[in-house]
């Protein structure tokens, strides 16, 4: 069962929300494994991908996620769009909704763009990541790939390296760890940690050693170049030395502690080579994650249960 026309954060899910979905994605990752990867679930939906930024993995596993359904996805090109003749967001999307989609999936770089949409339209809007604010879809791929490896979430340590003023990455796995249990720390440079973040309920950590000791899962954040109106670090050499996961920096954590990294990787910034290529590295498991999870969330936002009172 599933009540809410919207995906729009982590923060507005219940623990037992999170876990339908994970489950419902469990359901659906073997459709990856079969010869003809298609289930008729969602014949005659639409799901329009209305991207106001760059993407590879949301967008293109969003669409593989809604082809796998048998709905009939659609990619919305900002530059190849009448915004670039004046049109404004609310206008467009009306437009596209005159159409009749069933689901609109949106990026936007501006928070709480997804939730104005979400509040217009009657389709279903899911936040394919807004601002530095949340990517909730991101979450639940990275809570599905944690339980894949490890078996649970509840009890484990999981640190959180690199960029954290700039992540909406961050923000939502902080709000899934915490929820289902897991006891969750941050390290990067001060200049990368916003005032009063502890008070989300985790542990900031001054270096990245402190942080990945004795963890079981270490996520690397992507230095936000384009993000960064000013200069937060020294250089990115400097970043490396200091807080980058190589194999000098995860001596210090367990032995079979997972890496993860929302991608697109810097590679020789937050992560070497060395790590990212490693069995240790769950990257790409990640990246598949994504499709089995965004089905998941298609399926649940094209079978919406209206709330019966009593
Ligand atoms: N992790 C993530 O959101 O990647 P993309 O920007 O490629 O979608």
């Amino acid at each position: 069962m599933w009540y809410k026309k919207d995906l729009l954060g982590i923060k507005e899910l219940s623990q037992k929300e999170i876990l339908t979905i994970l489950d419902v994605a469990k359901n659906f990752k073997e459709v990856a494994a079969r010869p003809i990867k298609k289930v008729p679930t969602l014949r005659g939906k639409t799901v329009i991908n209305l991207f106001f930024e760059p993407s590879t993995r949301t967008r293109i596993s969003f669409e593989i996620a809604a082809k796998r359904l048998s709905a009939d996805s659609l990619n919305f090109s900002s530059s190849s769009s009448s915004l670039v003749k004046g049109e404004t967001i609310i206008d467009t999307a009306l437009t596209l909704e005159a159409m009749a989609p069933d689901i609109v999936i949106v990026r936007h770089s501006k928070v709480g763009i997804p939730h104005k949409l979400a509040s217009i339209l009657k389709s279903s809007v899911v936040n394919a990541g807004d601002g530095a604010h949340e990517h909730p879809t991101q979450a639940l791929l990275d809570a599905f790939t944690i339980l894949e490896h490890k078996g649970k979430i509840e009890g484990l340590s999981v640190a959180i390296i690199g960029d954290i003023s700039h992540s909406r990455v961050v923000r939502s796995n902080i709000h899934l760890l915490t929820k289902l249990g897991a006891k969750v720390r941050v390290a990067g440079p001060l200049t990368l940690i916003p005032p009063g973040f502890e008070k989300l309920g985790v542990k900031i950590c001054k270096s990245i050693q402190s942080a990945v000791e004795g963890c079981d899962v270490i996520m690397a954040l992507r230095i936000q170049k384009e993000r960064q109106g000013r200069v937060f670090i020294p250089s990115l050499e400097e970043y490396y030395e200091m807080f980058a996961l190589t194999p000098q920096t995860l001596k210090y954590a367990k032995e079979d502690a997972i890496v993860m990294h929302p991608g697109p990787i810097n590679r020789g910034v937050e992560i070497s080579s060395e790590i990212a290529d490693s069995p240790r590295s769950v990257i790409l498991d990640q990246v598949s994650a994504g499709v089995a999870v965004r089905m998941a969330i298609l399926y649940l936002l094209a079978n919406v249960k209206e709330k019966q009172d009593g």
